[in-house]
Formats: C-alpha cells, structure tokens, sequence
C-alpha cells in the first residue's frame, strides 16, 4: 500500500512539472551539418587543413566584432578540449555519411595520437582520446584507433592512487595548492575509456580503477543533498578525504552548474558498465538534485553557470545543459516507467529550449552559443565553447536512436 502511495505520488509530481517539447531532431542535426560545413570552410588555410589546431571557443566580444570563426588551440596535452572537434566531425559523419566529413574526422583525429605513447599530463585523456578515437572506433572499427585508446588508457590510469582510490586530475595542483592528491568531478568522464579498454585488449585491472574511482568519489566527492565538490583533496598517507572546494564554480559550498552535469553523465555510464544497482541509484540521486533545484533560477530548462551564482554573475551554461540532455536519454533507459517518462520529457525540453533559443544560426560556425567555460578566472563566460557542441549533437543523435526504438550503448 505505502509503496502504490509512493508511486502515485511520484507519478503526480513529474506529471504536474512538465510536458515535453518536441522538437524535429532531423531539422536539427541538419542544421548540425551545415554548421559543420561552414566551420570546415573557416578552418581552411593556405588551400587546406591544420590537424593540429583544434577549434575550442567562439567569445562574446568576437561575436561583437564580427569575427565567425573557431579560435583554435594546438593538440597539446595541455588543451583538455581537443578530442571533441573530432568527436563532432565523427558525430557529424555518423549521422550525414558524408565522406569528405568523415575524413576529416580522421585526419584531426589521427593529431591526437600520440598521447598513448606519453606520460599524462593530466586525467583528461579520456576527454581527448574517447571522444575522438572512442567514436572512431565506433563508426569505423581498426586495430590502429584500437591501440591508441588502449595505450592512452594505460596511461591514464597510472595517475590512479590505491591508497585513496581515485585517479590523480591535476599533477600540477598538488604543489602550486598543498593538494596532497587532487581528483575533479570531471574525471568521471575519463573512466568510460578505461572500461572500454578493459574490454578490448588493455589490462584487466582497468576495469578495477575506474570502479574504485567511481565508488570512492561517490562516497567523499558529495554532500547529503547528492550536490557535489568541484574539488576533492585528499591525504595519500591515510588516503581519506581531507576537504571538498572548488575551482571552476562560485564556492566552495555551491552547484557548478557543469561539475554536477559530469557527476549525472558520469554515473550513468558507470551504471551502464557495471550494472551494480548501487550506481544506478546513485545517478538518480545526483539527477534530481539537478532537476529539483533547475526552475530555481532557469526559466528555460538551461541552468546558470553555478546554481547559486550571485545576481550580478548570472550567465548561462549551455554546456550543462547538453551534457545532462544527452545523459537523461541514457538513464531514461535504466529506470521504472514513471520515472523514464520523466527523465525523457526533461531532456527533450532541455533539447527544444537548446534548439530554439540558444542556436548560433548565422552569427558564427558554432551549434550553440551562451556556454560558461570557467567563470571565477573571467575565461569563456557567455561564449561557444566546443564541448557544448559535442554533447548536443550527441544528445540529438540519442534521442532520434530513441524515437526509432534503438537502445543507446555508450557515446553516440
Ligand atoms: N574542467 C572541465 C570543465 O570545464 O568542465
């Protein structure tokens, strides 16, 4: 009887919050594609292409002064965002077939390459080399981009610490700060590249890292409400958490709008590759957090760059929104029916909101504009940002696999 009650209830309050917006998703990876079209005719130079320049933002005053174009970055280990140019290009080629598309995403792929042969920077090889490589090897399978992502993921995870459990994000952090061991919510993303590799020739003991990673985070990276730190630090020597901060949000008590957005996607893919309830549960309690705190100060089913930013601070973060659109799709598929319905219908607005009213159209070669990169340091805030796109084209394609009775298994 109390669980019927339960369940009536649940079904009242998600039926009372919403009803989705449907957009024409084919109208949409339409406009992707000549978007696609028109940033590939910027890039050109000299008569043709430089690999190595990875398209990374497109800012506020740019738009002001005419300019249209990617502002590029070298496909350093630095540049923690080179992996989604590509992954757009294989995006783009997967839902147009358009050959010249798909060489393309070859071709700035193959710039990537390398980071399996060096020692990590940093925990952002999954970013670089799964969005990249990862879908590469979806769309065309090949013992080359095989290897890349197997060595790359061994590199990895010889930044993970056994004492504490988790993968180590920023080396550079842990004298510049006095972070004995510093891990990001970010870094859940990166796992889905150990997973694979496990599977797929690399060690078997990748699995258990990104396993360990994802439990010790979910146990010290979150407060009781399932809102999360940007920043845990912990002590190598009894490898417990010592505190949570934060680095790209308001403070260190806030909800970064995009740290929370990892921690959803982050989880639900962790639940695809374990399918151990306990991440499930997880992911849906990182969710609603999300989705209970989002009409607080949004409109319009895209958050604010931190949730409990100040009045005078309240850009948009566009690329939350994509980051959970796509992984609300993915969890739909997980849950009871109510709770599907609910989670689809969300992301479809968050899609429909996306597709109406934050479209670059024919200002510049971007999908989106109104991201916030990383605010407290005055860097990309109310910008285009490369990410956005990715997750949005992502999303996109999820949700016609959807419409079309096809299960999502993974990116794409
Ligand atoms: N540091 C990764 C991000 O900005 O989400």
């Amino acid at each position: 009887m109390k669980k019927k009650v339960i369940i009536a209830l649940s079904l009242l309050v998600c039926a009372s919050y919403i009803s989705a917006q449907r957009i024409d998703v084919d109208k949409e990876l339409n406009y992707c594609h000549q978007q696609v079209q028109r940033a590939l005719d910027g890039l050109k130079t000299n008569g043709g292409w430089d690999y190595s320049q990875m398209p990374r933002n497109i800012l506020a005053q740019d738009l002001k002064n005419g300019k249209t174009k990617w502002n590029c970055r070298p496909s350093t280990p630095e540049e923690w965002c080179g992996g989604f140019w590509p992954g757009v290009l294989w995006y783009d080629y997967e839902f147009s077939g358009d050959a010249f598309v798909g060489r393309q995403a070859n071709n700035y792929t193959a710039s990537l390459a390398y980071l399996a042969d060096r020692e990590p920077y940093d925990h952002d090889l999954g970013f670089l080399v799964y969005c990249s490589f990862g879908n590469g090897m979806r769309i065309v399978p090949n013992a080359a981009y095989r290897d890349v992502i197997v060595g790359t993921a061994e590199q990895l995870a010889k930044l993970y610490n056994p004492t504490v459990g988790t993968i180590l994000s920023w080396p550079r952090e842990v004298k510049k700060q006095g972070w004995p061991h510093n891990t990001i919510m970010d870094n859940m993303i990166n796992l889905e590249m150990l997973f694979w590799a496990s599977r797929n020739g690399g060690s078997s003991n990748l699995y258990d890292v990104a396993v360990d990673h994802a439990t010790t985070t979910m146990n010290n990276h979150f407060r009781k409400d399932g809102s999360c730190y940007h920043v845990a630090v912990y002590d190598t020597i009894s490898g417990k958490l010592i505190k949570g901060v934060t680095h790209q949000g308001y403070a260190d008590h806030t909800m970064w709008a995009r740290g929370q957005s990892w921690a959803i996607y982050g989880y639900t893919m962790v639940y695809r590759e374990t399918r151990d309830p306990k991440f499930l549960s997880f992911a849906q309690k990182v969710t609603d957090i999300y989705l209970k705190r989002l009409p607080e100060r949004s409109n319009d089913w895209v958050p604010l760059w931190d949730f409990d930013a100040p009045d005078n601070m309240t850009s948009k973060d566009a690329s939350a929104a994509c980051v959970v659109a796509s992984a609300l799709l993915e969890l739909s598929c997980y849950v009871d029916s109510a709770k599907a319905a609910y989670y689809r219908d969300c992301a479809e607005n968050m899609l429909y909101s996306l597709s109406r009213n934050y479209q670059s159209g024919e200002q510049c070669v971007s999908f989106l504009l109104h991201s916030t990169g990383h605010h407290p340091a005055g860097s990309e805030i109310d910008a285009a940002i490369i990410y956005a796109d990715y997750y949005y084209y992502e999303a996109l394609l999820r949700l016609r696999r959807l419409r079309q009775g096809r299960p999502i298994l993974g990116i794409g």
